[in-house]
């Protein structure tokens, strides 16, 4: 299947959202990343519900909302509400993810599990027949523009073979550090979806550029194999 390209609206111009979300759903974005930190799961502190249906008024492409929150589940109708068509919580913050991951499914939202980069994949064995998507961390959540995480390339594919032998049909996503250097070996070990901020929004050339040079770099321009 082709790789999906989801910039993180975190790396955008907040001052300037319609306009920044505009100019890469102009160039092909398939979805629009929102990333959700509430200063106690993560340090930082971002974005809420109502950004989020600011984000859904700006565009048509699938909003894969981000929760990088403790207590996920108190939110879940919101972000639905807002326009989420995935929502994405954290394995690290759900003693009852089960629960968690029904109550996404409930509001009529995809569900997706995270991971951070020291969480094994096998974490996910039990819940992967109930996930329309899982997202290994290549960086540690909290903050835009770090360094991808070299070991997670292997954690791509270890977590692409878990997926292939429980036949499961979640999306695998990736999300931290990506960029023209790594979207091609990426997609090679089994990835789904890119989730990039500061390489999109960054670009010396402008957002637009930036979604279209991390797809020029995918092998045969993102169609996949
Ligand atoms: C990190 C967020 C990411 C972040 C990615 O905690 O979940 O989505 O915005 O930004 P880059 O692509 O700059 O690493
Ligand atoms: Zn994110």
């Amino acid at each position: 299947m082709s790789v999906l390209i989801a910039p993180s609206i975190l790396s955008a111009d907040f001052g300037n959202l319609e306009r920044d979300i505009g100019l890469v759903d102009a160039a092909g974005a398939d979805w629009i990343h929102v990333d959700v930190m509430d200063g106690h799961f993560v340090p930082n502190i971002t974005l809420g519900p109502a950004i989020t249906a600011a984000a859904r008024r700006a565009t048509e492409r699938p909003l894969d909302v981000h929760l990088m929150i403790e207590n996920p589940d108190r939110y879940v109708a919101d972000f639905a509400a807002a326009g989420a068509q995935v929502i994405t919580v954290h394995q690290e913050a759900c003693p009852h993810l089960h629960r968690t991951v029904q109550a996404i499914k409930e509001s009529d939202v995809m569900a997706g599990v995270a991971l951070n980069p020291a969480t094994p994949v096998e974490t996910l064995t039990d819940i992967l027949p109930e996930l329309d998507l899982v997202l290994v961390m290549t960086v540690n959540p909290g903050f835009g523009g770090q360094r991808f995480i070299s070991a997670s390339l292997d954690k791509a594919r270890r977590m692409r073979d878990l997926l292939d032998r429980a036949d499961s049909k979640a999306l695998l996503e990736v999300d931290g550090g990506v960029g023209a250097s790594n979207a091609a070996l990426l997609q090679e070990a089994g990835v789904d979806v890119l989730v990039a901020g500061s390489s999109v929004f960054g670009h010396p050339g402008g957002a637009g550029e930036g979604v279209r040079a991390l797809r020029a770099a995918l092998l045969g321009g993102g169609a996949g194999t």
